[in-house]
């Protein structure tokens, strides 16, 4: 049987344990949700967001005993059923041949590898001088609503650029993130990026409005997370090629890589580094 989730505590029955981003895609777009289920137990689920015009699949599995009888295909055939128009469907897709096969056969094309780089701070080198002329300035997640709401405004208009489309719901879900801590960078004033740290040291989301400013926040968010964490992880699109150069430079190491599908290509990944996986 397979059935659409609603977000309630109900309608996640059969399914042990949800992470906090699950129960997010549920809040803000619960309509590409689908769990299969054999006897009432969950065997399998699909999940989606749709983000402006770009459709994005978060998660997608199916028990190994479960798998290669199409019950993936019928997950994904419904999770593509949304209200929101959009007009791109994108991936951040393993390296499962099953997997890519759903993807392309979706018309999805693979478009760049993501490369994971890992450094532990103590080995970290900076190749870099230190910035003068950008500044950054940390979010107080229990500021003022208006301050909030003013970051979060101009974090989306700068991923509009970055990644293609806004994603409000998603930076508030990173703001209050327990242990998450966001900065925004400046040049005389303005808003020119902007980059989060996680409880665990991944650096990301980052971006950037200007391809310009990509190093110079980079360097500054490298920094940070290594002034707090004894090791430091990365997620970044290979388009942004610079970065992964600086980063290999200064001690990163390439941990793994996956690939971003997507049915054409949008935003300028140039100025930009992922969240992760499951919300891009
Ligand atoms: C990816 C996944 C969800 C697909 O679910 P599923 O129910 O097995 O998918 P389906 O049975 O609908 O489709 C799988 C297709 O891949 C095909 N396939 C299997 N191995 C393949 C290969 N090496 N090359 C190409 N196609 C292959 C199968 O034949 C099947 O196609 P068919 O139905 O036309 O015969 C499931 O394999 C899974 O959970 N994998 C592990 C987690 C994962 O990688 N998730 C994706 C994260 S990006």
């Amino acid at each position: 049987m397979i059935r659409r989730v609603y977000g309630t505590r109900q309608s996640l029955r059969g399914m042990r344990r949800v992470p906090p981003y699950l129960r997010h895609v549920l809040a803000t777009d619960a309509q590409g949700f689908w769990v299969a289920e054999s006897n009432t137990k969950v065997i399998g689920f699909v999940c989606s967001i749709v983000r402006g015009s770009i459709w994005f699949l978060c998660d997608f599995w199916i028990v190994p005993e479960f798998q290669n009888r199409g019950i993936g295909r019928q997950l994904l055939k419904r999770s593509l059923q949304s209200d929101r128009p959009y007009r791109i469907t994108s991936t951040y897709s393993s390296l499962y041949p099953p997997a890519m096969r759903s993807y392309i056969m979706l018309g999805m094309t693979p478009q760049f590898p993501i490369y994971t780089l890992v450094c532990r701070s103590k080995d970290l080198k900076p190749t870099w001088a230190a910035e003068r002329e950008i500044k950054i300035c940390e979010l107080d997640p229990t500021g003022s609503q208006g301050g909030i709401r003013e970051a979060v405004h101009e974090m989306s208009s700068i991923d509009k650029v970055a990644r293609g489309s806004g994603r409000n719901e998603d930076h508030e879900l990173f703001i209050k993130r327990s242990g998450n801590r966001c900065w925004l960078a400046k040049k005389s004033d303005r808003t020119i990026g902007y980059f989060y740290i996680s409880p665990k040291g991944q650096v990301g989301p980052l971006a950037v409005k200007d391809t310009r400013a990509m190093l110079p926040v980079l360097h500054q968010a490298i920094e940070s997370a290594a002034r707090l964490h004894p090791g430091l992880t990365i997620q970044i699109p290979s388009p942004n090629v610079e970065s992964i150069r600086e980063l290999i430079r200064a001690g990163f190491r390439i941990d793994s890589h996956a690939i971003f599908m997507s049915s054409r290509e949008f935003g300028k990944m140039e100025n930009y580094i992922i969240s992760g996986p499951a919300l891009f």
